[in-house]
Protein backbone atom coordinates (compact mmCIF):
# COMPACT_ATOMS: atom_id res chain seq x y z
CA UNK A 1 0.00 0.00 0.00
CA UNK A 2 1.14 3.88 -0.10
CA UNK A 3 1.26 3.54 3.58
CA UNK A 4 3.49 1.31 3.44
CA UNK A 5 5.59 2.48 1.04
CA UNK A 6 5.99 6.14 2.90
CA UNK A 7 3.73 7.73 0.56
CA UNK A 8 6.00 7.09 -2.47
CA UNK A 9 4.43 4.72 -5.36
CA UNK A 10 7.42 2.69 -4.62
CA UNK A 11 9.67 1.25 -2.00
CA UNK A 12 12.60 2.13 -3.20
CA UNK A 13 12.14 6.06 -3.36
CA UNK A 14 11.33 5.32 0.58
CA UNK A 15 14.43 3.39 1.30
CA UNK A 16 16.22 6.22 -0.63
CA UNK A 17 14.88 8.87 1.72
CA UNK A 18 15.63 6.16 4.96
CA UNK A 19 19.03 6.63 4.64
CA UNK A 20 19.83 9.35 7.50
CA UNK A 21 18.42 6.91 9.73
CA UNK A 22 19.64 4.21 8.21
CA UNK A 23 23.01 5.91 8.91
CA UNK A 24 22.25 6.78 11.76
CA UNK A 25 21.26 3.68 13.18
CA UNK A 26 24.33 1.93 11.50
CA UNK A 27 26.33 4.19 13.53
CA UNK A 28 24.39 3.95 16.94
CA UNK A 29 26.43 2.51 19.34
CA UNK A 30 29.78 2.64 17.94
CA UNK A 31 31.00 5.62 19.52
CA UNK A 32 32.55 5.87 23.10
CA UNK A 33 34.40 8.57 24.35
CA UNK A 34 36.44 8.94 21.22
CA UNK A 35 36.78 5.80 20.31
CA UNK A 36 35.40 3.10 18.23
CA UNK A 37 33.93 0.12 19.77
CA UNK A 38 32.91 -2.48 17.53
CA UNK A 39 30.50 -4.14 20.27
CA UNK A 40 29.07 -6.75 17.82
CA UNK A 41 32.35 -8.08 16.67
CA UNK A 42 34.29 -10.97 18.59
CA UNK A 43 37.62 -9.32 17.32
CA UNK A 44 39.99 -8.50 20.04
CA UNK A 45 42.27 -5.53 20.03
CA UNK A 46 44.25 -7.99 19.69
CA UNK A 47 43.26 -9.58 16.75
CA UNK A 48 42.99 -6.63 15.28
CA UNK A 49 46.85 -5.72 15.47
CA UNK A 50 47.51 -9.48 14.42
CA UNK A 51 46.33 -8.89 10.95
CA UNK A 52 48.88 -7.78 7.92
CA UNK A 53 46.09 -8.27 5.20
CA UNK A 54 42.79 -6.82 4.39
CA UNK A 55 40.72 -8.91 2.11
CA UNK A 56 37.12 -7.60 0.96
CA UNK A 57 35.09 -10.31 -0.88
CA UNK A 58 31.22 -9.37 -2.11
CA UNK A 59 28.77 -8.93 -4.73
CA UNK A 60 27.87 -5.83 -7.27
CA UNK A 61 26.87 -3.13 -4.78
CA UNK A 62 28.35 -4.39 -1.64
CA UNK A 63 31.03 -4.84 -4.14
CA UNK A 64 31.00 -1.32 -4.64
CA UNK A 65 31.06 -0.14 -0.65
CA UNK A 66 34.33 -2.59 -0.31
CA UNK A 67 36.20 -0.73 -3.40
CA UNK A 68 35.05 2.57 -1.58
CA UNK A 69 36.57 1.21 1.88
CA UNK A 70 39.89 -0.04 0.18
CA UNK A 71 41.11 3.76 -0.07
CA UNK A 72 40.12 4.79 3.68
CA UNK A 73 41.40 1.28 5.07
CA UNK A 74 45.03 1.61 3.54
CA UNK A 75 44.98 5.20 4.09
CA UNK A 76 44.07 4.91 7.51
CA UNK A 77 45.74 1.55 8.84
CA UNK A 78 48.60 0.93 5.63
CA UNK A 79 47.33 -2.24 5.61
CA UNK A 80 47.10 -3.84 2.30
CA UNK A 81 43.68 -4.17 1.16
CA UNK A 82 42.24 -6.41 -1.46
CA UNK A 83 38.69 -6.47 -2.40
CA UNK A 84 37.41 -9.17 -4.92
CA UNK A 85 34.21 -10.12 -6.66
CA UNK A 86 33.32 -12.97 -4.53
CA UNK A 87 32.26 -15.26 -7.35
CA UNK A 88 35.81 -15.21 -8.32
CA UNK A 89 38.00 -15.68 -5.15
CA UNK A 90 37.72 -19.08 -4.33
CA UNK A 91 38.49 -20.06 -8.29
CA UNK A 92 42.00 -18.60 -8.51
CA UNK A 93 43.98 -19.17 -5.30
CA UNK A 94 44.06 -16.17 -2.58
CA UNK A 95 46.93 -15.96 -0.68
CA UNK A 96 45.24 -16.28 2.88
CA UNK A 97 46.31 -17.08 5.98
CA UNK A 98 45.56 -16.92 10.14
CA UNK A 99 46.51 -13.28 10.22
CA UNK A 100 44.24 -12.29 6.58
CA UNK A 101 40.94 -10.79 7.89
CA UNK A 102 38.76 -11.19 5.12
CA UNK A 103 35.77 -8.68 5.54
CA UNK A 104 32.78 -10.50 3.91
CA UNK A 105 30.01 -7.80 3.02
CA UNK A 106 26.40 -8.94 2.06
CA UNK A 107 23.08 -7.42 2.77
CA UNK A 108 21.00 -10.46 2.56
CA UNK A 109 24.01 -12.42 4.47
CA UNK A 110 22.34 -15.79 1.79
CA UNK A 111 24.30 -14.62 -1.55
CA UNK A 112 25.77 -17.85 -2.31
CA UNK A 113 29.06 -16.19 -4.06
CA UNK A 114 29.85 -14.56 -0.94
CA UNK A 115 28.99 -17.66 1.30
CA UNK A 116 31.57 -19.94 -0.89
CA UNK A 117 33.93 -17.17 -0.48
CA UNK A 118 33.62 -16.86 3.13
CA UNK A 119 33.91 -20.97 3.67
CA UNK A 120 36.99 -21.05 1.52
CA UNK A 121 38.41 -18.06 3.44
CA UNK A 122 37.52 -20.12 6.89
CA UNK A 123 38.98 -23.60 5.28
CA UNK A 124 42.49 -21.60 4.90
CA UNK A 125 42.61 -20.42 8.30
CA UNK A 126 41.83 -16.90 7.73
CA UNK A 127 39.45 -14.69 9.92
CA UNK A 128 36.11 -13.77 8.68
CA UNK A 129 34.11 -10.66 10.06
CA UNK A 130 30.71 -10.31 7.85
CA UNK A 131 29.01 -7.18 7.26
CA UNK A 132 25.39 -8.14 6.98
CA UNK A 133 22.14 -6.40 7.01
CA UNK A 134 20.24 -9.71 8.34
CA UNK A 135 20.01 -10.35 11.65
CA UNK A 136 21.31 -14.32 11.74
CA UNK A 137 21.96 -15.14 8.03
CA UNK A 138 24.03 -17.38 6.74
CA UNK A 139 27.34 -15.33 5.81
CA UNK A 140 27.16 -14.20 9.65
CA UNK A 141 26.33 -17.05 11.25
CA UNK A 142 29.51 -19.09 9.21
CA UNK A 143 31.29 -15.85 10.20
CA UNK A 144 34.46 -15.69 12.60
CA UNK A 145 32.68 -12.20 13.82
CA UNK A 146 29.51 -9.72 12.89
CA UNK A 147 29.01 -6.32 12.26
CA UNK A 148 25.23 -5.47 11.77
CA UNK A 149 24.43 -2.26 9.48
CA UNK A 150 20.69 -1.43 10.76
CA UNK A 151 19.20 -0.02 7.87
CA UNK A 152 15.99 -2.32 8.34
CA UNK A 153 14.86 -4.08 5.76
CA UNK A 154 15.51 -3.27 1.96
CA UNK A 155 12.17 -4.45 -0.20
CA UNK A 156 13.57 -2.58 -3.61
CA UNK A 157 15.66 -5.54 -5.23
CA UNK A 158 18.29 -1.95 -5.71
CA UNK A 159 20.59 -1.86 -2.90
CA UNK A 160 20.18 1.79 -1.77
CA UNK A 161 20.17 2.16 2.22
CA UNK A 162 22.34 -0.72 2.81
CA UNK A 163 24.57 0.59 0.59
CA UNK A 164 25.20 3.44 2.37
CA UNK A 165 24.75 1.56 5.04
CA UNK A 166 27.81 -0.97 4.00
CA UNK A 167 30.09 2.47 3.36
CA UNK A 168 29.75 3.57 7.15
CA UNK A 169 29.76 -0.18 8.55
CA UNK A 170 33.31 -0.23 6.13
CA UNK A 171 34.79 3.06 7.70
CA UNK A 172 33.96 1.72 11.62
CA UNK A 173 36.47 -1.72 10.50
CA UNK A 174 38.70 0.81 9.15
CA UNK A 175 38.59 3.29 12.10
CA UNK A 176 38.61 0.67 14.99
CA UNK A 177 41.98 -1.00 12.96
CA UNK A 178 43.45 1.93 13.20
CA UNK A 179 42.74 2.65 16.49
CA UNK A 180 44.45 -0.25 17.74
CA UNK A 181 47.27 -0.80 15.36
CA UNK A 182 47.80 3.38 15.40
CA UNK A 183 47.94 5.58 12.46
CA UNK A 184 50.55 7.62 10.48
CA UNK A 185 47.50 10.07 10.21
CA UNK A 186 46.25 10.77 13.88
CA UNK A 187 44.52 14.12 12.87
CA UNK A 188 42.84 13.19 9.80
CA UNK A 189 41.63 10.19 11.23
CA UNK A 190 40.52 12.24 14.34
CA UNK A 191 38.49 14.28 11.99
CA UNK A 192 36.85 11.65 9.62
CA UNK A 193 36.12 9.72 13.02
CA UNK A 194 33.96 13.09 13.87
CA UNK A 195 32.66 14.05 10.68
CA UNK A 196 31.07 10.00 10.36
CA UNK A 197 28.46 11.53 13.19
CA UNK A 198 27.57 14.15 11.11
CA UNK A 199 26.88 11.67 8.18
CA UNK A 200 23.15 11.67 8.38
CA UNK A 201 22.71 14.92 8.55
CA UNK A 202 24.39 15.47 5.33
CA UNK A 203 22.54 12.91 3.44
CA UNK A 204 19.41 14.64 4.79
CA UNK A 205 21.00 17.69 3.10
CA UNK A 206 20.85 16.32 -0.14
CA UNK A 207 17.96 14.70 -0.25
CA UNK A 208 16.79 18.14 -0.74
CA UNK A 209 18.40 18.08 -4.34
CA UNK A 210 16.01 15.10 -5.29
CA UNK A 211 13.73 17.35 -7.45
CA UNK A 212 16.58 18.43 -9.81
CA UNK A 213 17.59 15.03 -10.39
CA UNK A 214 13.97 14.08 -10.74
CA UNK A 215 13.72 16.15 -13.66
CA UNK A 216 16.85 15.58 -15.20
CA UNK A 217 16.23 11.74 -14.90
CA UNK A 218 13.12 12.55 -17.03
CA UNK A 219 15.16 14.16 -19.45
CA UNK A 220 17.65 11.58 -20.27
CA UNK A 221 14.78 9.09 -20.51
CA UNK A 222 15.12 8.47 -24.15
CA UNK A 223 19.63 8.22 -23.85
CA UNK A 224 20.82 5.19 -25.20
CA UNK A 225 23.51 5.28 -22.91
CA UNK A 226 25.02 7.07 -19.92
CA UNK A 227 28.45 6.97 -18.71
CA UNK A 228 29.86 7.54 -15.24
CA UNK A 229 32.82 8.89 -14.82
CA UNK A 230 35.01 9.51 -11.27
CA UNK A 231 38.20 9.11 -9.20
CA UNK A 232 39.43 8.05 -6.30
CA UNK A 233 36.56 7.19 -4.07
CA UNK A 234 34.93 8.91 -6.75
CA UNK A 235 35.58 6.10 -9.24
CA UNK A 236 33.38 2.98 -7.38
CA UNK A 237 30.52 5.38 -6.89
CA UNK A 238 30.38 6.22 -10.61
CA UNK A 239 30.50 1.95 -10.87
CA UNK A 240 27.40 2.25 -8.50
CA UNK A 241 25.88 5.00 -10.25
CA UNK A 242 26.39 2.56 -13.78
CA UNK A 243 25.13 -0.71 -12.10
CA UNK A 244 21.49 1.30 -10.96
CA UNK A 245 20.90 2.71 -14.19
CA UNK A 246 21.70 -0.98 -15.95
CA UNK A 247 19.83 -3.00 -13.35
CA UNK A 248 16.60 -0.24 -13.01
CA UNK A 249 16.42 1.24 -16.54
CA UNK A 250 17.76 -1.71 -18.71
CA UNK A 251 19.80 1.25 -20.00
CA UNK A 252 23.11 0.76 -21.20
CA UNK A 253 25.31 2.29 -18.26
CA UNK A 254 29.61 2.38 -17.81
CA UNK A 255 31.41 3.41 -15.20
CA UNK A 256 34.85 4.97 -15.52
CA UNK A 257 38.37 6.01 -13.68
CA UNK A 258 38.35 9.14 -15.77
CA UNK A 259 41.97 9.06 -15.74
CA UNK A 260 41.41 5.97 -17.91
CA UNK A 261 39.06 7.97 -20.28
CA UNK A 262 42.35 8.85 -22.73
CA UNK A 263 43.32 5.00 -23.00
CA UNK A 264 39.90 4.62 -24.68
CA UNK A 265 36.70 5.34 -23.85
CA UNK A 266 36.83 8.87 -24.66
CA UNK A 267 36.37 7.01 -28.35
CA UNK A 268 32.67 6.55 -27.15
CA UNK A 269 31.92 10.30 -26.45
CA UNK A 270 29.51 11.63 -28.86
CA UNK A 271 27.28 14.45 -29.33
CA UNK A 272 24.48 14.22 -26.95
CA UNK A 273 26.23 11.50 -24.70
CA UNK A 274 24.86 11.95 -21.30
CA UNK A 275 28.20 11.59 -18.93
CA UNK A 276 27.71 12.33 -15.42
CA UNK A 277 30.88 12.88 -13.83
CA UNK A 278 31.39 12.54 -9.98
CA UNK A 279 33.48 15.36 -8.51
CA UNK A 280 36.19 15.49 -5.81
CA UNK A 281 36.81 18.37 -3.47
CA UNK A 282 38.80 21.40 -5.39
CA UNK A 283 40.28 21.63 -1.23
CA UNK A 284 40.38 18.64 -0.25
CA UNK A 285 41.93 16.50 -3.40
CA UNK A 286 43.11 19.83 -5.69
CA UNK A 287 45.01 18.30 -7.92
CA UNK A 288 42.21 15.37 -8.74
CA UNK A 289 39.82 17.99 -9.33
CA UNK A 290 41.70 20.00 -11.47
CA UNK A 291 42.46 16.77 -13.35
CA UNK A 292 38.87 15.90 -13.81
CA UNK A 293 38.02 19.85 -14.86
CA UNK A 294 40.55 18.81 -17.90
CA UNK A 295 38.31 15.87 -18.70
CA UNK A 296 34.96 17.55 -18.43
CA UNK A 297 36.25 20.39 -20.40
CA UNK A 298 36.96 17.64 -23.12
CA UNK A 299 34.01 15.49 -23.34
CA UNK A 300 31.89 18.69 -23.28
CA UNK A 301 33.73 19.84 -26.15
CA UNK A 302 33.27 16.75 -28.31
CA UNK A 303 29.44 17.38 -27.30
CA UNK A 304 28.80 14.94 -24.14
CA UNK A 305 25.93 16.30 -22.15
CA UNK A 306 27.95 16.85 -18.84
CA UNK A 307 26.40 16.05 -15.46
CA UNK A 308 28.28 17.10 -12.27
CA UNK A 309 27.79 16.00 -9.15
CA UNK A 310 30.36 18.53 -6.64
CA UNK A 311 31.09 20.05 -3.69
CA UNK A 312 28.76 23.03 -3.07
CA UNK A 313 30.82 26.02 -3.93
CA UNK A 314 32.80 24.53 -6.24
CA UNK A 315 33.21 27.10 -8.83
CA UNK A 316 35.85 26.12 -11.06
CA UNK A 317 33.42 23.38 -12.73
CA UNK A 318 30.41 25.34 -12.88
CA UNK A 319 31.33 26.60 -16.47
CA UNK A 320 31.31 22.62 -17.58
CA UNK A 321 28.34 21.21 -16.05
CA UNK A 322 25.56 21.04 -18.23
CA UNK A 323 23.67 20.28 -15.50
CA UNK A 324 25.48 20.71 -11.77
CA UNK A 325 24.26 18.55 -8.78
CA UNK A 326 25.56 20.11 -5.81
CA UNK A 327 25.91 18.18 -2.28
CA UNK A 328 27.37 19.02 0.82
CA UNK A 329 31.06 19.58 1.95
CA UNK A 330 32.92 16.31 3.58
CA UNK A 331 36.06 14.79 3.96
CA UNK A 332 36.98 12.79 0.87
CA UNK A 333 36.75 9.59 2.05
CA UNK A 334 33.45 10.13 3.18
CA UNK A 335 32.54 11.56 0.24
CA UNK A 336 30.67 8.49 -1.35
CA UNK A 337 27.85 8.73 1.70
CA UNK A 338 26.32 12.01 -0.20
CA UNK A 339 27.26 11.60 -3.80
CA UNK A 340 25.64 8.24 -4.17
CA UNK A 341 22.39 9.79 -3.21
CA UNK A 342 21.43 11.87 -6.68
CA UNK A 343 22.69 8.84 -8.82
CA UNK A 344 20.08 6.26 -6.71
CA UNK A 345 17.26 8.86 -7.30
CA UNK A 346 18.58 9.45 -11.28
CA UNK A 347 18.50 5.63 -12.08
CA UNK A 348 15.25 5.41 -10.28
CA UNK A 349 13.52 8.05 -12.56
CA UNK A 350 15.28 7.21 -15.05
CA UNK A 351 13.58 3.84 -14.98
CA UNK A 352 10.09 5.29 -13.66
CA UNK A 353 9.61 7.27 -16.71
CA UNK A 354 10.61 4.21 -18.83
CA UNK A 355 7.68 2.49 -16.78
CA UNK A 356 9.60 0.16 -15.10
CA UNK A 357 8.95 -1.50 -12.03
CA UNK A 358 11.84 -0.36 -9.85
CA UNK A 359 10.83 -2.11 -7.11
CA UNK A 360 10.80 -5.48 -9.14
CA UNK A 361 13.87 -4.67 -11.78
CA UNK A 362 13.20 -8.06 -14.56
CA UNK A 363 15.54 -11.12 -14.29
CA UNK A 364 16.82 -10.17 -10.95
CA UNK A 365 16.33 -11.34 -6.98
CA UNK A 366 16.72 -9.51 -4.09
CA UNK A 367 19.00 -12.07 -3.08
CA UNK A 368 21.19 -14.47 -5.01
CA UNK A 369 21.55 -18.13 -3.46
CA UNK A 370 22.72 -20.04 -6.53
CA UNK A 371 26.42 -19.88 -7.66
C1 LIG B 1 22.16 -4.22 -5.90
O1 LIG B 1 21.38 -3.19 -6.37
C2 LIG B 1 21.95 -5.55 -6.51
N1 LIG B 1 20.60 -5.93 -6.55
C3 LIG B 1 22.99 -6.60 -6.21
O2 LIG B 1 24.15 -6.20 -6.91
C4 LIG B 1 23.39 -6.94 -4.76
O3 LIG B 1 24.07 -5.85 -4.20
C5 LIG B 1 24.25 -8.19 -4.75
O4 LIG B 1 23.51 -9.27 -5.28
C6 LIG B 1 24.77 -8.56 -3.39
O5 LIG B 1 23.74 -8.84 -2.50
P1 LIG B 1 24.00 -9.02 -0.96
O6 LIG B 1 24.49 -7.69 -0.43
O7 LIG B 1 22.70 -9.41 -0.35
O8 LIG B 1 25.06 -10.08 -0.79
Amino acid sequence: SAAEKGGHDYFMLKEIEEQPEALANTLRGHFDSGRIVLDEQRLSDQDLRDVDKVFVVACGTAYHSGLIAKYAIEHWTRLPVEVELASEFRYRDPVLDRDTLVVAISQSGETADTLEAVRHARGQKARVLAICNTNGAQIPRESDAVLYTHAGPEVGVAATKTFTAQIAANYLVGLALAQARGTKYPDEVAREFAELEAMPAAVHKVLSTVEQVRSLGRELADSKAVLFLGRHVGFPVALEGALKLKELAYMHAEGFAAGELKHGPIALIESGLPVVVVMPSPKGRAVLHAKLVSNISEIQARGARTIVIAEEGDDTVRPFADELVEVPAVPTLLQPLVSSVPLQVLAAEIARARGYDVDKPRNLAKSVTVE
